[in-house]
């Protein structure tokens, strides 16, 4: 396995491999990587001739009151991994690489980025649309893979990748959860025993909202009110937003159409938890749901 930490070099190894033909898989990450981000890698590995990870915490897309600073880097376990998952190149550029001295373009999906985390976390999504836009230029991937863990996220990226006709294929994969359903995040080690006993309330309360849906109600109000009522046993937890959404544009619905996904966040304590569940309507083809996406409903 390669370790690239150079623009120079990433672009210069893409381009021999596009060349001979190869085709390129990418998953993008921030590292602390675990069993989500190895399903991403894994199905990029069969789906690909040659795979890249990227590893690079984002400067630009935490907000100064965040965990830049402290977020997770074991980088030595995280080579480790990609080594086991047979990754050709670990591209792990720094943040001079990324974001040289006069650095000033910005990538802006002004609708998806405004609402529900990018309501909580402003210049959060400028982030990550323009490091993602940097990262394919430089990885120039046939096929990018995403979790569905980051609704949002995966959402802007397929909107940009279209704006721009940036020709990469995007494929999402089904959130990796641990047992009790807590959906799995580098952030998750954040977590104090007693918080992490109530961490699950959220896939709870959606899977709630999914079941109420699926046994036929279609009023929103009902259907968030029921999601709110598993999470108001446990004080401790502070609902942000618990939501019935167009699974394309993101919008709240009012009534529940046959392309819905509940989104959801929470705090519990100093830490932010995010969620979702997309909802396949009795009865509905699966045509609701794009074909890339996978179905974990
Ligand atoms: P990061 O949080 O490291 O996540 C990298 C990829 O792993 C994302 O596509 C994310 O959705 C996916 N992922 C995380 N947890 C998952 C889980 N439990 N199941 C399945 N997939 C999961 O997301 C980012 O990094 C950054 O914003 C990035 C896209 C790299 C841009 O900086």
């Amino acid at each position: 396995m390669k370790i690239i930490r150079t623009a120079r070099f990433m672009a210069a190894w893409s381009e021999r491999l596009r060349r001979k033909g190869v085709t390129i898989g990418f998953v993008p990450t921030m590292g602390a990587l675990h069993d989500g981000h190895r399903s991403l890698i894994r199905t990029a590995r069969l789906r690909c001739d040659a795979l890249v990870v990227s590893i690079f915490v984002n400067p630009s897309q935490f907000s100064p009151t965040e965990d830049l600073s402290t977020y997770p880097r074991p980088i030595a376990r995280d080579r480790a991994l990609c080594l086991r998952e047979g990754v050709d190149v670990c591209f792990e550029p720094t943040a001079q690489t990324m974001y040289p001295q006069g650095f000033q373009t910005t990538v802006i999906v002004p609708a998806l980025a405004s609402r529900w985390e990018g309501a909580a976390r402003p210049h959060h999504f400028t982030g990550v649309a323009t490091v993602v836009t940097k990262l394919f230029c430089l990885v120039r991937p046939h096929l990018a893979l995403f979790g569905q863990k980051d609704y949002q996220q995966a959402t802007l990226v397929r909107q940009l990748v279209h704006d721009l006709n940036l020709g990469v294929t995007i494929q999402v994969c089904t959130t990796v959860r641990e047992r009790d359903g807590l959906a799995m995040s580098s952030r998750n080690i954040y977590l104090s025993a007693d918080e992490r006993r109530l961490a699950p309330l959220l896939s709870r309360a959606l899977q709630a909202g999914r079941r109420v849906i699926k046994g036929g109600m279609r009023d929103v109000a009902a259907i968030e009110r029921i999601m709110r009522q598993t999470i108001k046993q446990a004080p401790a937890i502070h609902v942000e937003y618990l939501a019935v959404c167009d699974q394309d544009s993101l919008e709240p619905l009012s009534v529940v159409a046959d392309r819905t996904v509940l989104l959801g966040a929470v705090r519990i304590g100093a830490i932010r938890l995010i969620d979702n569940l997309l909802v396949q309507i009795p009865g509905k083809k699966s045509r609701a749901t794009r074909r890339s996406w996978d179905q974990g409903a």
